[in-house]
């Protein structure tokens, strides 16, 4: 029997900030028990949090329950059969098309029975390579309904990238799309899915292929079948209950090196960080549309197109079209106005391409945005000039959060469900209830306010966070909690102001965020290294109006190599397309005779970054030849860069 585990009501409401953060951090086991009862439980747990093991904290050890279930059935059975669980709208394909939950129940039912007759059971991991279509998150859910892990991989990764998924996460079974459509192109995915499983050690037994009209894909016999016959011939599966602290899915993200890192995602503080998220966070009410313009493949796809909203009992907006050019600068609002969309969540780089094309928001005037309540922006910083123009043009509260694949969901925002605080353009506000956020400096010292440092948080961290990487304890050990016993590292650096306000600044590792998209500089340059005519390497992530910053190589040839027709180049914007994918967004290679390095063979990128960017930077104590910096100059001027912002 499934029941709500134990019976009040959340009364974040109707307190302040204050009161809820400072509850969060002194009782967080009372705490999220109270949150968890917006989730339905087969099992209560044993302990709220089970610390037994530290630095591994797992929480509601002991209960079960099903992710499916609870995002989808329930709501069924609650009444809710007929309502639109999901909006499907695609400016590219031109269809426009809703799913009641009664529907949604069904797919998922079916595709969760296509998997069992597959042989996929509970722990089994499915690779899910999709475009921005329903199907995506039926597959997401289906397994989540028979306990199996999904690892969901954006369309924009090369093959290379996905066979490297394929190969740690080691999947039974892969649900792909047969093709994407990028306003300019088509995305190839079912070739690229087939040279990706020719380059990957590990064989999936099966694929189930959406086949999609503008592309269908041939299907490989005894291997493949078709999405649609594989649903329809399957015996509609039964939600299964795992344990709270079983994992949900898999998510791969950029590591500092080439190997990405597989952030693993539990189902119980999963659901019940989701659910009390949608409450507090973004103020969205069962029943409101709820739209989050990302990609399944991200994070912000996984919580907030998926879990989040319909854990929540809300219509989530599943949009496959961009912000500008499909058909024009006017889409997001004709998308709010036509599926009365209450809360709208992006990337910053959305409005700044928004902006570029209608600076006047002329198209605005078209549209009634009359149901809208709130724009909320995170994936990369947000400009105080973006947030502005946002505020100015829709009059709304623009709410700047701060969050991470490993996270899952917010760590700073302005809780609008809770008390909506002053805005300080810049930053995302307060810690969120359940993150003790601190600045520490190299030596483990907190920092006086105003002052950057590391950003760190206190472990545990609350529900719904990273419990480890995919088969990697030691590496999650490494990556995020030995740099401070007792602490998790964000990768992030800023401060917190005298008001308690968190800055984030910049990143303290090789990560860039390129139009919202997190990539890493270190797996550039290894592509870059591997090109036979290049001796050395580096790739820093200079500033881009659009998107946020682009990344540039900078690139020292071999002795004796001379090709001065340009062709190097393009071979080294090819092959990081082919390696990594378009989304990397790798056009400009600078060549240059030698690379700035301090005395001991560092090499200077956080200095040519500063070059790039036109800032003034310090001239680095330990830097080997000061006059190299010229020389950088000189060749970034050339590809356009190094001019005052
Ligand atoms: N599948 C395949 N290729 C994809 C893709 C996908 N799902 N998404 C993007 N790409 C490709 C693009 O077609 C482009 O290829 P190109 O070099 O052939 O033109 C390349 O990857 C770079 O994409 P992107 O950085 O997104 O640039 P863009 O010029 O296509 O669009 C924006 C720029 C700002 C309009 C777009 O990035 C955007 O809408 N961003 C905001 C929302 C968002 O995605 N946020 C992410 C996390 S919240
Ligand atoms: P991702 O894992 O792709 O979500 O990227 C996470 C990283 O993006 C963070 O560690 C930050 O560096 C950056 N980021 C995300 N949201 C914000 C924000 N609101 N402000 C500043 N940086 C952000």
């Amino acid at each position: 029997m499934r029941a709500r585990a134990r019976v009040s009501s959340t009364e974040d409401s109707t307190m302040g900030y204050e009161t809820v953060y400072a509850r969060s951090m002194q009782d967080p086991a009372s705490f999220w028990a109270e949150a968890a009862e917006l989730i339905d439980w087969d099992q209560p747990w044993e302990k709220v949090l089970d610390d037994a093991n530290p630095p591994f904290y797992r929480w509601f050890a002991g209960g079960m329950l099903n992710t499916c279930y609870n995002a989808v059935d329930r709501h069924v059975a609650a009444g809710r059969g007929d309502q639109p669980a999901i909006i499907y709208d695609s400016p590219v394909t031109d269809t426009k098309t809703r799913i009641t939950y009664s529907e949604l129940q069904d797919q998922v039912a079916r595709c969760a029975g296509a998997l069992q007759a597959l042989g996929v059971s509970k722990g089994d991991r499915v690779i899910v390579y999709m475009p921005m279509v329903p199907e995506a998150v039926i597959a997401m859910l289906g397994c989540a309904r028979i306990g199996a892990i999904h690892s969901v991989v954006f369309g924009g990764f090369s093959a290379r990238e996905l066979a490297t998924r394929i190969d740690d996460a080691k999947p039974k079974v892969m649900i792909a799309g047969s093709c994407g459509i990028e306003p300019n192109r088509v995305v190839h995915y079912k070739p690229l899915l087939d040279s990706a499983i020719e380059l990957a050690e590990h064989q999936p037994e099966h694929c189930i292929i959406l086949q999609r009209p503008q592309e269908p894909g041939s299907l490989i016999a005894g291997r493949d079948l078709g999405w649609v016959e594989a649903l329809r011939e399957a015996t509609p599966a039964p939600c299964l209950s795992v344990a709270a602290t079983d994992p949900l899915y898999i998510l791969y993200t950029s590591g500092t090196t080439g190997q990405p890192k597989g952030v693993v995602r539990d189902h119980g503080g999963h659901a019940v960080a989701m659910a009390w998220s949608m409450e507090n966070v973004y103020n969205v009410k069962p029943g409101e549309v709820f739209w989050a313009a990302s990609d399944v493949g991200w994070v912000v796809g996984h919580s907030y197109i998926v879990y989040a909203p319909l854990l929540t009992g809300c219509t989530t907006l599943l949009y496959e079209g961009k912000p500008v050019g499909t058909p024009d600068a006017g889409a997001f609002w004709r998308v709010i106005a036509e599926h009365e969309v209450s809360v709208l969540f992006t990337a910053p780089t959305a409005f700044r391409a928004i902006k570029r094309d209608d600076p006047r928001a002329e198209h605005l005037g078209r549209y009634d945005l009359r149901s809208l309540r709130a724009l909320f922006l995170a994936g990369e910083r947000c400009d105080p000039d973006t947030l502005n123009w946002a505020e100015t043009i829709l009059g709304l509260p623009v709410i700047d959060h701060w969050w991470q694949t490993e996270t899952g969901w917010a760590i700073a925002a302005n809780c609008l469900g809770i008390e909506p605080l002053p805005i300080k353009p810049g930053s995302p506000t307060r810690p969120v209830p359940g993150y003790g956020v601190e600045i520490l400096d190299e030596d483990g010292i907190a920092v006086k306010a105003g002052e950057i440092g590391r950003i760190m948080i206190r472990l545990p961290l609350p529900p719904g966070c990273l419990v480890t990487l995919w088969g990697h304890d030691e590496r999650f050990v490494q990556s995020y909690l030995a740099a401070q016993p007792g602490y998790y590292l964000t990768g992030d650096a800023g401060y917190l102001d005298e008001d308690g306000y968190v800055f984030v600044m910049s990143r303290i590792d090789d990560i860039i965020n390129v139009a919202g998209h997190r990539l890493s500089t270190g797996a550039m340059e290894g592509v870059l290294a591997s090109h036979p005519d290049v001796a050395e390497c580096a790739v820093i992530g200079a500033h881009d109006q659009l998107k946020g910053e682009l990344p540039v190589g900078l690139v020292v040839l071999k002795a004796g190599v001379s090709r001065d027709d340009g062709s190097i180049i393009k071979d080294l914007v090819a092959l990081v397309r082919d390696q990594i994918g378009p989304v990397a967004a790798f056009k400009t290679v600078a060549i240059v005779e030698r690379l700035p390095k301090t005395r001991s063979g560092k090499i200077l990128r956080g200095t040519m970054k500063s070059i790039a960017d036109g800032k003034d930077y310090r001239m680095p104590a330990t830097i080997d030849d000061p006059a190299i910096l010229e020389e950088i100059r000189t060749a970034l001027t050339t590809i356009g860069y190094a001019k005052p912002l």
